[in-house]
């Protein structure tokens, strides 16, 4: 790979090894059908997967040989279950994610939510599974630690607990910024940091990703919120406007619009000059990263 990167290129060649991933593991169907579909309907409507994408990339660019891609795609079974949860009407109440109808708009929100149970448990089935690479089990124990702590009680449950009861609440800086740490970065950094990990990376690479990824974990999550005043529904796959109509703790909401673009460009730089000491290897880091501000979907 040279210095100059096709990203497109790079991120469809990932993409499909995920896609790929994520079908064969539902050859297997389960029973009761409908939860099949319900899963399956949400997991394969066409997300980015920027999170199992990052782990690849932050894997490659710390020397990794092995094909990581189910663990890496676990991490979007985590990410797909919080999307179904967010969108329930005791939740955000969405009618349109990825596209599509949400998932309780289609299957009923009982199995909209244990469709998402399923989805964040079976992620641990996989990340569990030490046969699917030739890594160790004491990387993989880490891997989990690390996936578990991110999504949980002090991770991006608590995020969505605390931007839920900020509906409608005086804009509040510090809680703004708890908010999208742990609701979206927290996964987002957890991403970047398993291929570290389970790359066997030192310490210090493992730390500078660590910054890296939650640096563009705050900057996704507040380019999020700029998208949901500025964007498109029909390039977001998502409506625009579902934060203001609920009165979200936003970026925008807090710091108005022009700040947040502001810090969002800070974040990004600070995320690429964290990683100053690689070599071009970590290029799709990079490129990821400038991406995530200019983005439109
Ligand atoms: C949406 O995430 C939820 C947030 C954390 C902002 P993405 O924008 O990555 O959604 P998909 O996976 O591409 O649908
Ligand atoms: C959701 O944040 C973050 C998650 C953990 C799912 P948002 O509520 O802003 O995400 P969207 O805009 O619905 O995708
Ligand atoms: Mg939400
Ligand atoms: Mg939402
Ligand atoms: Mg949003």
């Amino acid at each position: 790979m040279g210095i100059e990167l096709d990203l497109k290129k790079y991120i469809e060649e990932k993409r499909n090894k995920i896609e790929n991933f994520i079908l064969s593991y539902f050859n297997d169907p389960i029973r009761p059908e409908i939860l099949h579909n319900s899963v399956t309907y949400s997991l394969t409507a066409g997300g980015k997967r920027l999170r199992p994408i990052l782990a690849l990339a932050s894997y490659e660019a710390c020397g990794g040989q092995n094909d990581i891609t189910p663990y890496a795609a676990a991490i979007e079974f985590i990410h797909t279950y919080s999307l179904i949860h967010d969108d329930l009407p005791a939740m955000d109440n969405d009618d349109l994610r990825r596209g599509k109808p949400t998932n309780h708009k289609v299957f009923g929100e009982g199995i909209a939510i244990l469709a998402g149970d399923g989805l964040l448990t079976e992620a641990f089935t996989i990340l569990s599974n030490p046969n699917y690479a030739s890594i160790s089990k004491e990387a993989l124990l880490k891997v989990i630690s690390e996936i578990s702590h991110a999504s949980g009680l002090r991770g991006m449950v608590a995020g969505q607990a605390l931007d839920l009861i900020s509906e409608g609440a005086e804009p509040d800086a510090e809680i703004v910024q708890f908010i999208h740490l742990k609701k979206t970065a927290a996964l987002i950094k957890a991403s970047v940091k398993i291929g570290a990990i389970l790359a066997e990376a030192s310490e210090d690479l493992i730390n500078r990703l660590e910054t890296y990824g939650e640096s563009i974990g705050l900057a996704f999550q507040i380019v999020d919120d700029i998208l949901d005043i500025e964007g498109k529904t029909e390039e977001m796959g998502k409506p625009k406007g579902s934060d203001i109509e609920r009165g979200k703790m936003t970026y925008p909401r807090v710091f108005g619009i022009e700040k947040s673009k502001e810090k969002a460009k800070e974040l990004i730089h600070c995320a690429i000059d964290a990683l100053k000491v690689f070599d071009h290897s970590a290029q799709p880091l990079r490129e990821i990263a400038s991406y995530i501000i200019k983005r439109t979907s």
